[in-house]
């Protein structure tokens, strides 16, 4: 499967964390590329209109990891812009993954998680699995482990 992993990294959690994925996907036999939004300014600026000036298509895959953070207790808006401007995704096969600084799911985790099913299912997507990576816990490298092994093992079930 033409996996495209899109994501949103300021300080390069969430990136590293795709990477382990890309690697784990590939090991499995898909073709994975990462790509990521970038916006004009920082999403910590909280400048509204969030202007992004890299839009990845997410039309040019058949199956998608949609990364991003979490700030202020919420999806980062970066990754919200994203979720507006996202065309059909008919049937899309979509796994999710958030990262976040403390170690609970009460102070954004879960609400950005939520955002983005939201956003994947009202554009005709279907989520196959979605999980939260928490930085300051201390088994951190467990949670990469087991969200990236989550995620590859979504991707190499039939539906
Ligand atoms: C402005 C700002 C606000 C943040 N707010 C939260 C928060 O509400 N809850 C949380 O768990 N982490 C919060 N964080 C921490 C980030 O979610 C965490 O460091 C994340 O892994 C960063 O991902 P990145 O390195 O891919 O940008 C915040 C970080 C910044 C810069």
């Amino acid at each position: 499967m033409k996996i495209g992993i899109i994501l949103y990294s300021q300080t390069g959690n969430t990136r590293s964390t795709a990477v382990v994925l890309k690697e784990k996907l590939a090991e499995s036999g898909h073709s994975v590329q990462i790509e990521e939004i970038i916006a004009e300014v920082p999403a910590e600026k909280g400048k509204k209109p969030v202007n992004l000036v890299s839009v990845p298509d997410a039309s040019a895959y058949d199956g998608l990891v949609l990364a991003g953070q979490v700030q202020a207790f919420a999806l980062s808006s970066v990754m919200k812009a994203y979720l507006q401007q996202l065309s059909s995704l008919d049937g899309k096969k979509t796994a999710l993954l958030v990262t976040k600084h403390f170690n609970n799911n009460w102070t954004g985790g879960s609400s950005a998680l939520r955002r983005m099913k939201a956003a994947v299912e009202s554009h005709g997507g279907t989520v196959a699995a979605e999980g939260i990576v928490h930085w300051s816990s201390k088994t951190r490298e467990q949670e990469i482990e087991a969200v990236t092994d989550l995620i590859s093992s979504a991707f190499s079930i039939q539906n």
